[in-house]
């Protein structure tokens, strides 16, 4: 059977999920690999959620959040820069490929760039493979 990636994808309330959704009503066919979780803000995405999508079968996470200067509450995404380039250093340690993440801005008026996002990330994480996690925990299953 073909690998298909699961990616997950937080996308803040105000501007990405905007996005997306007019993607959607624009009717703008995208890779059907993400599923979304909203939030409010994506200073409220911890490391930790993404280690957990990646630990518990995810290929891949993406990150959206308004641009730069555009965050609903100032500089929350000022933050979750500087935590993604944590996160990075994190997944490095592990040995997970950094490019199975990704941090991009899109605003509500950008549904066709969420789209062309998706693809993308769609495609690049079909081409690195299923996480090593997953493949881990699938000989550690079959093992018992
Ligand atoms: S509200 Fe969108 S990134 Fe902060």
């Amino acid at each position: 059977m073909a690998f298909e990636p699961r990616i997950v994808g937080f996308l803040c309330n105000w501007c990405s999920y905007t996005g997306a959704d007019l993607a959607g009503t624009s009717r703008i066919k995208y890779a059907p690999n993400v599923r979304v979780i909203r939030v409010m803000c994506t200073a409220r995405i911890e490391p930790t959620f993404v280690l957990k999508a990646l630990s518990e079968g995810a290929d891949g996470a993406l990150i959206c959040g308004c641009h730069p200067g555009d965050c609903h509450y100032v500089e929350g995404n000022y933050k979750t820069m500087r935590r993604f380039a944590a996160l990075k250093r994190v997944l490095r340690t592990y040995g997970i490929e950094e490019e199975r993440v990704r941090l991009e801005w899109v605003s509500a008026s950008e549904g066709a760039r969420f789209a062309e996002i998706v693809n993308d990330m769609t495609e690049r994480t079909r081409k690195l493979g299923p996480s090593r996690v997953k493949v881990q925990r699938a000989a550690d299953t079959a093992a018992r």
